[in-house]
């Protein structure tokens, strides 16, 4: 018998072992194509149930299927080899300890992914330690949590009050002890990111929580700009990527319609 695959990919030792030594670094992908060029560039790669907006074109996340988040991780998972893989786990799909293990198993068993990623409060602790104690790594995402943005009513920085920053310091602790592999922190108060990250010996993945976090995470089409219909404050775009695929559209078009498209060589 011989072990086929000789890339070897990241694993979750390696991420908790960045932690006060550098910055982790993580993008969305959704598919093949995207997975081979983040691939190795970033520790990690999250298959985010963001797709929903921003590959499905809907107003929030929480339309994306278990089905949809297997699909697009099993495409993630074909393109990338070396980064480490973190499938999302969608609304509805990690209601009961039971149900989310039933879903994480499925994710596991169905695609190549070496983590899952759910949104919890203290009612979901029971939950990550069922997953770890069935040999599920678990990144465990806290502060603001878009899968509740039609019952809290919008996306609200969180962290605001001592009370509050307390609440999450002790949530914090209490996903480390039940076993996480990391952090995901969004939209929290930058002097609360902080207090949360060195009150936790796992790392603290932020999206909109300041610097002093252990590493950051970006939704691709936000940091390429793709995503056109809002800005985040906390988004930094690396790339016009509209502006430039349209010049590349208008071209393409310009060439057919003038006949400069295709030429001798490109021709059989
Ligand atoms: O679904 C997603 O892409 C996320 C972001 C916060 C990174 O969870």
């Amino acid at each position: 018998m011989s072990i086929q695959n000789t890339i070897k990919s990241m694993t979750t030792t390696q991420i908790l072992k960045k932690k006060g030594v550098e910055k982790i670094t993580m993008l969305t992908a959704y598919d093949a194509l995207m997975a081979k060029i983040f691939d190795g560039e970033v520790d990690m790669i999250l298959v985010g149930d963001s797709l929903q907006m921003s590959f499905f074109g809907e107003s929030d996340t929480l339309g994306a299927t278990l089905e949809q988040m297997i699909y697009h991780t099993k495409a993630v998972c074909r393109g990338a080899k070396s980064s480490l893989i973190v499938c999302d786990m969608p609304f509805g799909s990690t209601t009961t300890p039971e149900i989310a293990l039933k879903s994480a198993i499925q994710i596991y068993k169905e695609t190549k992914a070496q983590a899952i990623k759910l949104e919890v409060g203290f009612e979901g602790l029971q939950s990550i330690q069922m997953l770890v104690e069935n040999g599920i790594a678990v990144m465990a995402h806290i502060g603001l949590k878009p899968q509740f943005v039609r019952s809290e009513g919008g996306y609200k920085v969180q962290g605001k009050t001592q009370e509050s920053v307390e609440s999450l310091i002790k949530l914090a602790k209490d996903i480390e002890q039940k076993g996480a592999f990391s952090i995901l922190l969004e939209g929290v108060r930058a002097e609360a990111a902080k207090a949360i990250t060195q009150s936790v010996g796992i790392p603290v993945i932020g999206i909109g929580s300041g610097a002093d976090v252990d590493g950051q995470v970006l939704v691709w089409s936000d940091a390429f700009g793709f995503f056109e219909e809002f800005k985040p404050k906390f988004v930094r775009q690396y790339l016009k990527g509209v502006e430039l695929l349209r010049q590349g559209v208008r071209q393409y078009v310009k060439d057919v319609k003038s006949g400069a498209f295709p030429n001798e060589q490109e021709s059989y």
